[in-house]
């Protein structure tokens, strides 16, 4: 679907601003994000496109192609949609939070998206709707943000508009995506850096297909538990502020105040934050086992640990692991369903993914959407 066509079709003007942001694959630090760890993705090369003009009246008028939907608010109500316009939150979201950063907009907007990013399948469509989205209107209305202001807003549509209590992972590996790079993400002082991704590797992406309908309760399950576990080891030692600041010895040395949930988030969250260290250093030095082992130890944390995973996920996982050209798998992104990843070798061929899909299909009784992908560019305007 050519966005600027569809645009056309829908609003009978041309856009005057087009942008384009990437899905992402989580690589490693799993719910490190929120607790202000040390994380890494990737920016895969399926995108969603944002194309918008101004309109003359105080109407905002939204199209999507891939969800085949339309809508329609007034700039004086900017609010949370339900039903058939709830497809419209991501970027009124964005849209809000640009206003409360000082964006005036006397005139409202028309905006159509058209997308090769999956919806719901865990590569977070939405970080790259609210990426591309906000791209597009800093534009239109002549108000420039830095990337690091636009991943943020996308971050707090998310977080306040939408009321998903996010880390800044999916958005920030689609805002700093970079040609073969994994972006490391220091998530208490929002840095960001790029490390190549090992040579002769390549990413492998398995749907699982399960879709769980609480991932936003269980989500926020989760953080709430890593808020408590983080106030009551900040108790016993003030300069522990978040999980990421903690050590096993003090989750240990808290573990009768703590309860055996929130224990064993804590300690999820403590050992899979040093393994991104370690990752780091494996990556640095090229050893792919060392690599390997330290995604499937994150899996294990979050399965054994975390408990976000499902037997979907931890089935795949279990066989892409065995199998010949496989360096490591893991769940990737939020859990509860989803997706696993594999990094392979460049020859993990088609025929094996077949395999896997084949197994799951006989045990689940449903056929695992997969593909191989690329590692792109983020996002930015394209017109
Ligand atoms: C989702 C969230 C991210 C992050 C991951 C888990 O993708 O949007 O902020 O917390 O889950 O690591």
């Amino acid at each position: 679907m050519d966005i600027k066509e569809f645009f056309r079709s829908r609003f009978n003007v041309d856009p005057a601003a087009v942008a384009q942001a990437p899905g992402r694959l989580e690589f490693i630090g799993n719910h490190v994000d929120y607790n202000k760890g040390l994380v890494m993705g990737v920016a895969i090369d399926k995108h969603i496109s944002v194309a918008v003009s101004l309109r003359d009246d105080d109407e905002i008028r939204m199209a999507s192609a891939g969800l085949n939907a339309e809508g329609a608010v007034s700039l004086g109500n900017v609010s949370l949609q339900s039903g058939a316009q709830s497809f419209m939150n991501y970027p009124l979201g964005v849209f809000a939070m640009l206003r409360e950063a000082g964006l005036k907009a006397e005139r409202g907007f028309n905006l159509a998206d058209a997308s090769t990013v999956p919806t719901g399948a865990g590569v977070s469509s939405s970080a790259a709707i609210e990426l591309a989205t906000a791209y597009a209107l800093c534009k239109i209305y002549d108000f420039p943000l830095s990337k690091i202001d636009i991943v943020r807003t996308g971050r707090k549509a998310e977080n306040v508009f939408v009321g998903m209590p996010c880390g800044i992972l999916d958005q920030g590996v689609s805002g700093f995506g970079e040609k073969d790079a994994i972006v490391r993400i220091d998530c208490k002082t929002e840095e960001f850096s790029a490390l190549p991704i090992p040579a002769g590797t390549v990413f492998w992406v398995f749907n699982s297909m399960v879709k769980h309908a609480l991932v936003a309760g269980d989500y926020a399950k989760r953080h709430a538990s890593c808020m408590a576990a983080a106030e009551t080891l900040g108790k016993y030692d003030p300069k522990i502020r978040c999980l990421a600041d903690a050590t096993l010895s003090a989750a240990e040395a808290c573990r009768s105040k703590l309860s055996e949930e929130d224990f064993k988030r804590a300690v999820h969250v403590i050992n899979e934050n040093a393994r991104v260290v370690e990752m780091e250093h494996a990556l640095a030095v090229g050893d792919l086992a060392a690599v390997g082992d330290l995604l499937k130890a994150s899996h294990a944390s979050s399965r054994d640990w975390f408990e976000n995973s499902c037997p979907e996920i931890d089935f795949l996982v279990e066989e892409l692991s065995a199998q010949p050209n496989v360096y490591g798998a893991r769940l990737s992104g939020g859990g509860f369903g989803g997706i696993a990843i594999a990094l392979a070798s460049e020859a993990f061929s088609e025929a094996q993914a077949e395999k896997v899909a084949d197994a799951f299909e006989a045990k689940f009784g449903k056929r695992p959407k997969y593909f191989q992908t690329k590692i792109g560019e983020g996002a930015g305007l394209v017109a």
